[in-house]
């Protein structure tokens, strides 16, 4: 039997649609995962933005956007029977940012930063940091033919891009908020390779836009890894409910 993965990103605590982690919650428990990869941008981290609060959105306490966060992935991880993977994003990479810039910020660091709040006392987790040292991409690698990162790019067309990017492997990001899939046939044979980009949980209007319609969808990744090949499926949220890959509804 192939294994199965569960990919989802950008909940962007407090911005999050509740209805739709709840779904992602009812489908993690129901499936059983092996591997849960949770793509970045858990946080928004809007706390620690150079920018002014977003119109609209109340400041909230960082500490409870944290606890939050902490809730869902203890719950995801539960329901996961081998590993559970958080690549961080570049909302969660503002507190290492704020922090460098900050006395109080390398103070506080320690006690803020997702990298270590979020990991405190788990096992079987694995967490990728955003930055990169040495400049190469940081991504975790599912199996020998798929990649997971939080996004190198915000085109248009991001998909296409991730493609050229990933060297013959299929490669799941998040970032963008859209849900969309581009293929390639394998020069080399074997499977057809692929860049999906994973959609999003939180509201899904972007709040610095102009009311113009987007192509943010809420939505996450169910993936079948075999021995030799994989299957990698969207699903979008319907508003409170959604439909997996075996017919199965999920009702918020
Ligand atoms: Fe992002």
């Amino acid at each position: 039997m192939a294994k199965i993965l569960v990919a989802f990103g950008d909940i962007h605590y407090p911005q999050h649609t509740a209805v739709s982690v709840e779904i992602l919650k009812k489908t993690v428990a129901r499936l059983k995962p092996h591997i849960s990869v949770s793509l970045g941008d858990l946080l928004d981290c809007g706390q620690f933005s150079q920018h002014p609060p977003t119109w609209g959105v109340p400041e909230t306490d960082y500490e409870a956007d944290l606890k939050e966060a902490n809730g869902l992935i203890d719950f995801v991880q539960k329901h996961t029977r081998e590993r559970i993977v958080l690549i961080e994003g570049n909302h969660e990479y503002r507190l290492d940012r704020w922090a460098a810039q900050h006395a109080e910020g390398r103070g506080a660091y320690n006690l803020l930063a997702p990298r270590i709040q979020l990991m405190r006392g788990r096992r079987g987790c694995t967490y990728i940091p955003y930055g990169s040292a040495n400049g190469r991409y940081p991504h975790w690698k599912v199996n020998s033919r798929i990649i997971a990162v939080h996004g190198w790019s915000y085109a248009v067309n991001a998909a296409r891009r991730h493609l050229q990017m990933s060297q013959g492997k299929s490669v799941l990001f998040g970032h963008t908020h859209h849900l969309c899939t581009v293929c390639q046939q394998n020069i080399f044979g074997g499977d057809t390779i692929r860049a999906i980009s994973c959609g999003c949980l939180c509201n899904p209007v972007p709040l610095y836009g102009t009311g113009r319609p987007v192509e943010w969808v809420n939505g996450f990744v169910i993936g079948y890894l075999g021995r030799r090949s994989d299957t990698l499926f969207t699903v979008d949220i319907k508003g409170d409910f959604a439909i997996l890959p075996d017919g199965t509804e999920i009702m918020a």
